[in-house]
């Protein structure tokens, strides 16, 4: 009998981190996303705005998420905002449903701290994500953060 798995999220620890380090995207879609490698230098440097994890699905680390939380998006303090730093799965575990649901875990736990939106920057392209966000009800607004689009899904 088989039983059905449901994918987590877990904190990054000394038994996870070789398998996020090792993480790889699609070759033609490196441009889209930093290495988790990055992403892990910026949250301990930024450890209160910073909220890194990895998906893991059964025993296998299938991905990697990181939430943003209240950055000073203006630098002046009248526009805080949440939402998504950076989404990796995994070359070969893509379609299956992890990003979809490494969104969802995100926005459940920005509502569980009362935010209202869920921000999310990308890189246009044939290889980008703007088609998944989009997929996932994020709306596509006409800010833009040097060439990335800026995308919000309200909470
Ligand atoms: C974009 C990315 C996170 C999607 O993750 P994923 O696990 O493959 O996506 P899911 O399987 O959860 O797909 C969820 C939905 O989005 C759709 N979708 C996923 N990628 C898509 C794409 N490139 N174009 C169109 N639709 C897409 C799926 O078809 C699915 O829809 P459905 O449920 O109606 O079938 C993944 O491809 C990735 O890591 N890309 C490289 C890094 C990147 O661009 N990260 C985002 C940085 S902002």
């Amino acid at each position: 009998m088989t039983t059905a798995r449901a994918p987590r999220l877990e904190k990054i620890t000394p038994a996870n981190l070789e398998a996020a380090l090792a993480l790889r995207v699609r070759p033609e879609q490196e441009f889209a996303v930093d290495p988790v490698a990055h992403s892990l230098a910026e949250a301990y440097v930024r450890p209160d705005k910073a909220w890194p994890r990895v998906i893991v699905d059964a025993d296998r680390v299938v991905g990697f998420v990181m939430a943003f939380l209240g950055f000073d998006w203006r630098d002046d303090g009248t526009d805080l905002r949440s939402g998504l730093w950076r989404l990796n799965i995994a070359a070969d575990e893509q379609g299956k449903g992890y990003g979809r649901f490494a969104v969802n875990a995100v926005a459940e736990e920005l509502r569980r701290r009362g935010t209202k939106a869920l921000h999310v920057t990308w890189h246009p392209g044939e290889h980008g994500p703007e088609d998944f966000y989009l997929a996932l009800g994020f709306e596509k607004t006409a800010e833009k953060v040097d060439e990335e689009h800026v995308g919000v899904l309200r909470l």
